[in-house]
């Protein structure tokens, strides 16, 4: 049985994972910004009647005394942490650099990279001492160094992102404390945050050609999340790599693209 904190899990993803990992039997904190949305989750986790327990807890990932605060609050109801996920993000919104205000890189930036950073140095003080722990940071568009246009801000959040994971790793792997850090790929999810910019911000509206995409490429975040904590919960290794959307599926989904009957959007639309 492992105890597990998630950062911005009052929905998406971090719910998912979250709703995966107590059904299996394990605890989890769920935490967020969001507080009313943090409620909202943990009624939905408190219906599941399962074996694991849920507690949910407010958290800015910006603000290391909130940090410092989930980390105690966690240690309290749970006496241990096994599992720290670094989950929590932002999308910008789709313009250009010279578009932007300076508000709004500042917050992509202080949530998806300086957050996940803050979390893990908070963290590592703990499992350091411990000797013992896994931290997971969830990657994004730009891990792998692509660009598009629209996605520059977060495409080098989510870069740095993946340095800093790797150096981490390297970090835990030099001084030999049995900790084990990893990356969570989850492809292309259908949650809020693909039509939402920074938060709950002004909405994305995406092209038919990006629609398209997706709809090949992209699946619902509880398809992810099981198959994300699956690999958790086997991984022992220092430095994985969690992939969800592999190059290999990729392929595999434009070559039968002809034959994909979803379309993601139109039942958002329907409420569906
Ligand atoms: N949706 C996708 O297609 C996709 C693809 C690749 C990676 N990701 C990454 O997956 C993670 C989860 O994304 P999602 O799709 O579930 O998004 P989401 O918007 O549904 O959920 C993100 C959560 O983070 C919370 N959050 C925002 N700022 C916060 C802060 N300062 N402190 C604490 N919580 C905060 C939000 O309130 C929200 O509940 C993010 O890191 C995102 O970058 C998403």
């Amino acid at each position: 049985m492992k105890n597990v904190v998630i950062t911005g899990s009052a929905r998406g993803l971090g719910l998912e994972m979250a709703k995966v990992f107590i059904k299996q039997g394990h605890n989890v904190v769920i935490s967020d910004v969001n507080n009313e949305n943090l409620e909202k989750a943990m009624k939905v986790l408190d219906e599941m009647n399962v074996e694991g327990n849920a507690y949910s807890c407010y958290c800015d990932i910006t603000n290391y005394e909130d940090i410092q605060n989930l980390i105690s609050f966690a240690k309290d109801k749970m006496q241990t942490i096994d599992i720290w996920i670094n989950n929590a993000g932002v999308n910008q919104s789709d313009k250009a650099i010279w578009e932007l205000e300076e508000r709004d890189i500042s917050k992509v930036i202080d949530i998806d990279l300086k957050g996940t950073m803050l979390c893990s140095n908070a963290i590592m003080k703990e499992f350091d001492k411990s000797k013992s722990g896994a931290i997971y940071n969830v990657e994004g568009y730009g891990s792998n160094d692509a660009k598009m246009l629209g996605l520059s801000i977060y495409g080098t959040s989510k870069r740095a992102v993946t340095y800093f994971t790797d150096a981490l790793a390297k970090e835990c792997e030099t001084r030999a404390n049995g900790v084990i850090i990893g990356k969570l790929s989850p492809g292309i999810m259908i949650t809020d945050f693909i039509t939402n910019s920074l938060g709950n911000g002004e909405k994305i509206e995406l092209s038919e050609k990006t629609k398209k995409v997706y709809n090949i490429l992209g699946d619902y975040p509880d398809v992810v999340a099981d198959f994300l904590v699956k690999g958790m919960l086997k991984n022992t290794k220092n430095g994985t790599r969690i992939e969800w959307l592999t190059s290999g599926k990729a392929a595999r989904r434009f070559m039968f693209s002809a034959f994909n009957k979803r379309d993601f959007f139109n039942a958002l639309e329907e409420g569906k």
